[in-house]
């Protein structure tokens, strides 16, 4: 089956899909996006998604390009045209389309673009041994919390981790503590059992995942605190892992090359992976 691409109101072939050299978002990254998980042909949490894309929106008045029932309706289109069972979809609005100056557009349109793949679920070996990460300065701007395309500081930490065969790479702000991953949050299960994740603010970006994890976290009871950690704490911790809609709760077993814990996959850890399996299974 050949990719289709949504592109302003059309189905096209995915590589014959354009924008215009003049699209805000290809001069400027002048724009917002979201990537929503598919499985069994179904969106999972498409509405946390959608009101996060909103919100991301309105923080950089960017007028929505459409209501929510018809993103709906061309979201699901792509996942079907596409014959898409398991992998995500990748949705992006940009402020639009005008000359190159720094100050808004005056008239400009936003423009959205949808497109999807296939994906493996994490593999199987990942998840029963974990992966390394290593750790990076975070030399991000201060809203971490909007997703917005502007990604050059994630893809370089992304490939110092490439480079070092991890898997992730967390990235530590001005005072030693680990804000998240370069395109995931981080968690770890401290030294003395209390599992911890960093609470949100405008240094992190509020994962999709990450708030469901909190839900099943409160369901499992498991022992746990919001506050941020330092990479030292993370160094000596018993468990660590990481959450995002394409990695789901991917076990982390080695942080800057030494092992986390026993160097397995812990408790904690296997817990939440098993109950978020559970969680995209039930998605409808
Ligand atoms: N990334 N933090 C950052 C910086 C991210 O880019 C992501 C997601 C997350 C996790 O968010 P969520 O659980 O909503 O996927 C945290 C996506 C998957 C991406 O850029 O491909």
């Amino acid at each position: 089956m050949s990719r289709i691409a949504y592109v302003n109101g059309r189905y096209v072939p995915h590589g014959a899909a354009v924008v215009s050299i003049d699209d805000r978002g290809y001069v400027f990254a002048d724009g917002v996006y979201e990537v929503v998980a598919v499985e069994r042909g179904q969106l999972v949490d498409e509405a946390a998604h959608l009101a996060r894309l909103k919100r991301s929106l309105a923080e950089l008045r960017i007028m929505a390009p459409m209501e929510e029932a018809p993103l709906r309706h061309v979201l699901r289109q792509v996942v079907k045209r596409n014959g898409i069972k398991r992998g995500m979809v990748y949705l992006q609005i940009t402020r639009g389309v005008a000359p190159r100056d720094h100050g808004f557009p005056t008239a400009a349109w936003p423009q959205l673009v949808v497109t999807a793949k296939r994906l493996a679920a994490p593999s199987a070996k990942a998840m029963a041994e974990g992966v390394g990460i290593v750790t990076i300065p975070d030399i991000r701007w201060r809203r971490c919390d909007i997703k917005s395309v502007s990604l050059l500081p994630n893809i370089l930490g992304k490939q110092v981790a490439r480079d070092q065969g991890a898997h992730e790479a967390w990235q530590i702000d001005d005072q030693g503590q680990v804000t998240e991953g370069t395109s995931s949050n981080a968690w770890i299960v401290s030294a003395d059992g209390v599992l911890l994740t960093r609470p949100s603010g405008d240094e992190i970006l509020n994962g999709i995942t990450r708030l469901v994890v909190l839900e099943l976290v409160a369901e499992l009871g498991l022992p746990f605190e919001q506050r941020a950690f330092g990479l030292e704490e993370a160094r000596v911790a018993s468990e660590a892992f990481l959450t995002s809609t394409t990695a789901h709760v991917l076990p982390i077993t080695r942080i800057d090359g030494q092992p986390v814990g026993d160097g397995k996959p812990g408790r904690f850890t296997t817990a939440l992976a098993e109950r978020y399996r559970r969680h995209l299974d039930q998605a409808r």
